[in-house]
Order: C-alpha cells, then structure tokens, then sequence
C-alpha cells in the first residue's frame, strides 16, 4: 500500500485516485495518525499532501522526523512539500509572495528522478503563501519558478522528493508522469494493481463473511448499489434478494433498466414494490425542497422495511436475512473520518435514507474505492453499459427537480422533456464531458409564447449541465449552441405544456448543481 497522508482539503483524495490510476493500491490516512502507526502498515510510499495551512501557522500540522528516517520512500506536495523542507532543515520563507493558478516552472536537473524526459518548461498548478528559499542539506533543487527559488526538490540516496506544486491536477500537465516517476522509480513499485483483483478478493470475502445466512440490497437504479449488488451476487447467488423501490420519481426507462437489463445481467433476485401511488399521496401540496425530501426519505424508509419484513417471512425462518448490502464508497468512508480503522464510521444512506437502527450486519464491498473504479468493475462483471455509465441522480429523484408542487402529470412532462435532453447529449456524445445535466421544470413558473397561430401560457424547462470531479464544486458545461438548440426545439415542440427552455449558467459555487 502507498499511503497518502490528508494534511486537509480536497487534495489527499485526487492524490489517492491518481496513484490508483498508476496501478498502485493506496489509502488516505489522517496527518495526526502517529507516523509508528503509519509505518506498521510496511507502506511501500508515503505521499504527503497539500493542504489549506501555512508551515507558519500556530498549530498548522507538523509531521514527526522520523517519517523521513525510516526509509521509505516519501513524496511531499506543496503542504507536504513544505513540511518536507523545514523538518529537515530547509528554509521555507512567508515572503508573501503568493501563486496561484497556472505557473510555469522551469526544470533545471532534467535528468532528475522525477522529471526525467519531461520537458525543461512545463505548466504546473500552483497555491501557495510561502516559498522555500533553501533545500535541506543533501537534497538537489530540481526545479524553479520565477518566484520560487526551489520549486522542487529530491534526495535520491533517501529516496526523499518535492515538488512545491499540485501534481495531481489536471493542469500540472506532466502531474500524473512524475507522480509515476516517484512511484516506480523513486520507490520502485511495480505496477500491478486493478479492479480484477478487487473482485476476487470481495467474493472471497463475501462468502466468508456470509455463511450460509441471507442478505438483501436496495437498489436505486444507480451505479453504486447495481455494482454492490452484483458483486454481492456473485459471491453468494441466490442467498441474495435485492429489492427496488419504484416510487415514481425516476427517469424514463430507469424502472425498466433495474428489471430487466440488470436482472439479466446478474440473475439477481428482484423483488419491485410498486409505490408510485404511497409516495405521490404523501407528497400532495408539498412545495418545500427540504419537506420533499424528508418526506422521500422517510417514506423509503417504510416501504423498505415493509418488503424486507415479507423477504423475511418467506425465508420462513430457516436462513435469516442478516446482511444488508451498500455502495458506500470510498470518498463517503474518508469524509466521514473513516479509512483509518479506528473512527466511528457512519454507515452512509445511499437511497433516501435507510433506517439508522436497522438491525442488520453491513456488507460494503466498495468502500475502498473510488467512483471510476467501481464502474470498472462493474463493467468487469458484464453489467449494462447504461447502468455503469450513468450520471448520478439524487435519490429524491424527479421529486427534487419540479420546482412547485410534485404530481404524477408534471412527472411525466418532465421524464419527457429529460428523456429528450439525454437522448440529444448522448447523440452528440458528450456524456463524458458533462458530469450530469439536471433537468428541471419550474411548475410555479409560467411565461407567454406563440406556437402554431395561438398564444400558449407554459412553463419553463431548465438545462443545467456541469462539468465537475467530485460534484463538490462544479462549473457549467459550455456546450455547443446546436446541440442547445435542437434540444431547446425538441422539446418545446414535443413537451405540452412546455414553451420555453433556457440555460442555467451558474458555477457552483455559488449555484448548486440541483435546484432544490
Ligand atoms: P448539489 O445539488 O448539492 O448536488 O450541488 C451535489 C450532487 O449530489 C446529488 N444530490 C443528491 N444525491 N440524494 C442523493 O443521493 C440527495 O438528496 C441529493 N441531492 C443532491 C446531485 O445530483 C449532485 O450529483
């Protein structure tokens, strides 16, 4: 394992995904975890990473020397790059000089461990306060900026390396070669680790862990819980049921994706409980986003624990249901303080909500990984194209995307008109490119239009499409204008009611990517 250690923000998890994508196993563990620790786990690297602190601060995170004296290879990144310098006896200055942003950066040893047959002047992302002005003893200075006197660092012989900038964004455009420079050569890991080896490892563990007990999973139509459930499935066939709750609020041809092209994908026991009616009755005259949703949650809840109370009783008895399967994933596991082995870990709700005080064991075969490689392995277990490669969708589902009062004939304008904004993205092949594209009807909302010779009174159809990594931060997708348009006169000609579709061109923040 190559442990990445979180000195705070964002940072530790994409370095953890990037050294993944290296084909190198990794965990994010917490910079108070006691360095001892760290290396009882025999880490084959140790990556520190950047964080929001000045070196300066009063009680900015520190890290004990005798990291730097075990002899495992380290790589520390800006924070850590820092750190890195004034534990060994470095200077680092509060020069007040600040970058941020795009930088260039001008290698001066190109023949260095990290930066060999990169070029002499490469764009790295930069942000930082302070500067490092000398290297600790023993250590080469690889690389400047016009600011930075020492922008990176490394000691060959100890196997200690920095870089004052953030490898691991896409805008540092040679992040991801020295990062697998210091991972294979600098540490001399060898490149073996994928999603192939996950699946044996969790079916092996699954049936160990399950006996000959039984274990249900709700599924939601989306990725986490299709793959969970199909890898549960394969370790324990029909001792698993899993069971959907169709309440109404999904997309055209998700219901029908759960049912069919997933049960043929896996031979899953599926029990569907038909709810549509239980949850529109309880939404009736419901306008608040926050009601909605507690209302979803809470009646999932019920629904839920109704068809496990019938699964139970058809096992009659023999083979109790003990397990509930999750998709929980990684990023939920080191955002609730997990990861480490010793935190209280909550166990996150993928669906609505399911009961806190469920009386059942957790079976979470995904809770170390991250998004990307769950769809690898669930393409790896022959899952459908569309359920793998699907764009996330809140649980609340459609019941979150009418602004206004929640009824079945506005749910089916709506599944029209998103139906007709997915059909036209796919086309145009941008479901890549965009993270998701929430469509939303603004019920409440009514403007004038002309079509055919009359005057119609409808509502708007809001495009929200974003671009993002983690859906934290999001800034929206600057398609192109005819792929705007012949969604915009798709839809009005197709959708009743509808006479107006306009575009949501809001970052988040401050926007965020749902409108309720
Ligand atoms: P926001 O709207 O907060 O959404 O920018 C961030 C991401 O989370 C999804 N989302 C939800 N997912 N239950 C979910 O399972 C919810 O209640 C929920 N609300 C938002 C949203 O689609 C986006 O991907």
């Amino acid at each position: 394992v190559v442990l990445v250690v979180d000195f705070g923000a964002q940072y530790a998890q994409l370095i953890a995904r990037r050294v993944r994508e290296a084909r190198v196993y990794s965990e994010i563990v917490p910079s108070t975890m006691p360095v001892a620790e760290m290396l009882a786990r025999n880490p084959k690297a140790i990556i520190l990473s950047g964080g929001p602190s000045s070196v300066y601060e009063e009680g900015a995170p520190r890290i004990d020397r005798a990291l730097f004296e075990a002899g495992v290879p380290v790589f520390g990144m800006c924070y850590g790059f820092q750190l890195m310098a004034t534990t060994l006896g470095g200077t680092v200055d509060n020069t007040g000089s600040r970058e941020y942003g795009r930088t260039p950066l001008h290698v001066t040893r190109s023949g260095s461990t990290l930066f060999e047959g990169t070029p002499d002047e490469q764009s790295v992302w930069m942000s930082h306060g302070d500067a490092c002005s000398a290297a600790p003893e023993g250590f080469a200075v690889t690389a400047s900026t016009d600011v930075v006197p020492v922008a990176a660092f490394e000691n060959d012989e100890k196997k200690l390396y920095g870089v004052q900038y953030h490898p691991e964004v896409v805008h540092s455009t040679h992040g991801q070669q020295i990062l697998e420079h210091f991972l294979y050569r600098g540490a001399g890991i060898k490149p073996s680790w994928t999603t192939g080896n996950v699946i044996d490892e969790q079916v092996a563990a699954i049936r160990e862990q399950v006996g000959d007990k039984r274990a249900i999973c709700g599924l939601s139509g989306g990725v986490d819980s299709a793959v969970a459930a199909a890898l549960v499935q394969r370790a324990i066939g029909s001792q698993l049921t899993c069971v959907y709750v169709d309440h109404g609020l999904m997309r055209k041809g998700e219901t029908e994706q759960v049912e069919k092209d997933f049960v043929a994908a896996t031979g899953v026991q599926l029990k569907v409980v038909d709810a549509q009616e239980r949850f529109l009755n309880a939404l009736a005259g419901v306008t608040d986003p926050e009601e909605k949703r507690k209302i979803i949650g809470r009646e999932f809840i019920r629904v839920f624990e109704q068809a496990q109370a019938e699964i139970i009783a058809e096992a009659s008895g023999d083979q109790p249901v003990e397990f509930l399967v999750q998709g929980t994933l990684y990023p939920d596991v080191v955002e609730s303080g997990g990861g480490t082995g010793t935190a209280n870990i909550k166990s996150h709700h993928n669906v609505g909500g399911l009961p806190e005080d469920l009386e059942f064991k957790l079976i979470e075969p995904l809770r170390k990984l991250f998004k990307d490689e769950v769809r690898m392995v669930g393409q790896e277990l022959g899952l459908p194209e569309e359920i793998v490669q699907r764009q996330p969708f809140p649980g609340p589902g459609l019941g979150i995307r009418i602004v206004g009062e929640v009824t079945k004939e506005r749910l089916d304008l709506l599944r029209e008109a998103d139906a007709i904004a997915r059909e036209e993205l796919t086309a145009a092949g941008l479901d890549r490119e965009i993270w998701q594209c929430p469509v939303v009807l603004l019920a409440d909302v009514r403007s004038v239009g002309v079509q055919g010779d009359g005057r119609t009174y409808g509502h708007p159809i809001v495009l929200r499409p974003v671009s993002s990594e983690d859906a934290m931060t999001a800034d929206w997708t600057r398609m192109p204008y005819d792929v705007l348009a012949r969604i915009s006169t798709r839809i009005t000609n197709e959708v009743k009611d509808v006479n107006r579709v306009v575009l949501d061109v809001t970052s988040k923040p401050p926007g965020t990517i749902e409108w309720e």
